[in-house]
């Protein structure tokens, strides 16, 4: 079942005028880290979603940075989001701490949104999954390269009989913190598992580099996908119809050399970075915050509708 797009559309005036004078739903971020700072600055921006709650550790040096952005914050993580009683919890801390942070909450009337590749939660993408959010209630966001391929790889399994595919991304060193670091055996084994299920490919093979070269690279995913039985004109012309979707969440998307050769596949995604305050090679950033704003906002409208 396609993902019920127009609850993430934007909303007419009347509509928006309704929406803003029903009570935010209340939110807590939990990790102060280059993930955590940008998307509690992402919902201090939003119409549906109120400021959050950020929540780290002793020594989260972040934390400092999110007071001074007007958020409470704590270093007592997971028990001040408990303490906190709020509707939406964004973890952006770290794949070993996920599981964790998903029992102590499994109980409590709360969405959780995963956006550390943990994959214990539904795994899903704005423009891909299909079901309504609102009957979940611990979202994966999967990985910032799974939300760049998925929307592309979604279109490739619609229209051919998928072999193979290797996903190869590129990062800015100074984009990431220590924690994506030390969770890229889990971004890998995350990403290629997204892709498996996606398309029923036999084989996945997802690399990822972290380059520190200078003037820091654009966020890029290369795809390269072996198939049977292409629909060649209705696959180019549903990756231009879904990359148009995602920019509706992540302007700088854009898919760039879709190519069809015999039974090979291929197509560079790269991501700019558009809002905010960061700089724009750190698209790796903005996809994974933008697409766990969009889907708690759609969430939020359809509780407060
Ligand atoms: N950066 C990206 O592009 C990106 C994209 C998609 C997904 N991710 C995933 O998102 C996660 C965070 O990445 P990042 O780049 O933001 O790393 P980061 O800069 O190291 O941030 C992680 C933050 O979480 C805090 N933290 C760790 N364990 C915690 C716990 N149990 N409770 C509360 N806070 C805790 C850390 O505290 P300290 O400051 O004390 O260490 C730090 O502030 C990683 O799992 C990564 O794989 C990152």
């Amino acid at each position: 079942m396609p993902l019920d797009l127009a609850r993430l559309a934007p909303r007419t005036t009347a509509a928006r005028e309704e929406s803003n004078a029903a009570p935010k739903l209340r939110t807590a971020v939990l990790g102060a880290g280059m993930l955590g700072i940008d998307l509690a600055r992402r919902l201090i921006g939003s119409a549906s979603l109120d400021t959050p709650l950020v929540a780290g550790r002793e020594g989260s040096s972040g934390l400092r940075q999110a007071a001074r952005m007007g958020c409470v914050i704590s270093t007592s993580g997971i028990r001040a989001v408990l303490d906190a009683h709020v509707d939406i919890v964004f973890d952006a801390s770290s794949a070993e701490a996920h599981p964790a942070h998903w029992a102590e909450l499994a109980s409590a009337d709360v969405m959780l949104i995963d956006l550390t590749p943990s994959s214990g939660g539904t795994m899903v993408a704005p423009t891909v999954n299909g079901f309504r959010v609102e009957t979940h209630r611990h979202l994966s966001l999967v990985s910032c390269g799974g939300q760049a391929v998925l929307p592309v790889l979604n279109v490739v399994a619609k229209h051919s009989t998928v072999n193979y595919v290797e996903v190869v991304t590129t990062v800015a060193s100074a984009s990431i913190g220590p924690a994506t670091r030390n969770n890229l055996d889990e971004y890998v084994a995350t990403t290629g598992y997204a892709v498996r299920r996606l398309t029923d490919a036999a084989t996945t093979k997802v690399l990822a580099t972290i380059s520190p070269a200078l003037p820091a690279p654009a966020f890029r995913a290369q795809i390269t996908a072996l198939a049977d039985g292409i629909n060649r004109d209705a696959l180019i012309a549903g990756v231009e119809s879904v990359a148009s979707a995602v920019r509706a969440f992540a302007p700088g998307y854009e898919v760039t050399a879709l190519g069809v050769s015999g039974d090979r596949i291929t197509a560079t995604v790269t991501v700019a970075a558009r809002g905010g305050c960061l700089p724009a090679f750190a698209g790796n950033v903005e996809i994974i915050n933008a697409a766990a704003v969009t889907l708690a906002e759609g969430y939020a409208n359809s509780r407060r509708a």
